[in-house]
């Protein structure tokens, strides 16, 4: 059976813990912390596998016998040959307490199957998509935005992202300035990318959740676009787990429907929290 070193705990010889069945066991190549509670790193990316942008895969670390795992979106487009994650730190979490610390070279286990519900083929085709995100809610559209299905699928695309403060945005905005230099994808994304920021906890051109920006209008009047409308748009929600209700029922006080793989409607919305 393969074994990893566990990570390296200052002076303390790495213990040996077997890597479970059905788990890759993938190396960083890459960390770049954005803030004190978000960073974001990359990974090499197991040959067999295969993904839907858009999808999550379950993470953890080789540190104990019986490891925990979460979900997280791959926020690297299905194409690329690493894997890339947006994370948040939580002091006392079962994982990102000691995810926060990983460096190049680290070890990081994932689970087999990816899955999700935030895919192009899940929504039926239509002029715009609005992509609604807070926090580290924007990663899968962090790979969507890098996929060209989706600018098949779509004429339009609307990325909202709203976080506590500035810093926290900076993830977001660089993804999208790189996006028409992106030697694959440059030439679709031209002109087609909007990017609508606010925060809530710290002063900034834009504030207000997205909730009460879009009841408001002011997220329309600020955009110059009409309404959300059914007949022309698709949403996709991804964040907390309030934001994902409240998102969602805003989406359907809109008359849109839920779709999925099976039954591609209106509106997904990330199932990774809500079972
Ligand atoms: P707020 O500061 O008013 O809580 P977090 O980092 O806690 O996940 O929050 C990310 C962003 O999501 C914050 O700007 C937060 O606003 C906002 N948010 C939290 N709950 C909701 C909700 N139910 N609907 C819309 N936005 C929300």
């Amino acid at each position: 059976m393969n074994t990893v070193p566990s990570l390296n705990i200052a002076g303390a010889q790495p213990l040996q813990f077997p890597i479970p069945a059905n788990v890759y066991a993938q190396t960083v190549v890459s960390v770049r912390h954005y803030t004190d509670r978000l960073f974001s790193f990359r990974i090499t990316r197991p040959q067999s596998l295969r993904f839907r942008s858009g999808e999550f895969v379950m993470i953890g670390l080789p540190n104990a016998e019986k490891p925990v795992f979460r979900a997280y979106s791959v926020a690297s487009p299905s194409w690329d040959d690493e894997l890339e994650f947006f994370s948040i730190k939580v002091p006392e979490g079962p994982l990102t307490s000691e995810l926060q610390k990983i460096e190049i070279g680290d070890t990081i286990l994932m689970r087999q199957k990816p899955t999700g519900t935030l895919v192009v083929d899940a929504l039926t085709p239509a002029k715009r998509l609005f992509m609604i995100s807070t926090g580290t809610g924007i990663a899968p559209f962090a790979s969507l935005l890098r996929d060209p299905d989706t600018y098949e699928k779509f004429d339009q695309i609307v990325l909202a992202h709203t976080c506590r403060d500035n810093a926290e945005l900076v993830y977001g905005q660089e993804l999208v300035a790189a996006l028409e230099n992106d030697p694959l994808i440059g030439e679709l994304t031209g002109g087609r990318v909007t990017l609508y920021n606010s925060t809530t906890r710290e002063q900034s051109a834009r504030m207000g959740r997205i909730t009460a920006l879009i009841a408001s209008g002011k997220f329309y009047s600020d955009l110059n676009i009409e309404p959300l409308n059914p007949q022309t748009d698709r949403v996709m929600i991804c964040g907390s787990m309030h934001m994902l209700r409240d998102v969602k029922e805003l989406t359907e006080s809109h008359g849109f429907k839920e779709g999925s793989l099976a039954n591609p409607a209106e509106f997904v919305v990330e199932r990774a929290f809500v079972g």
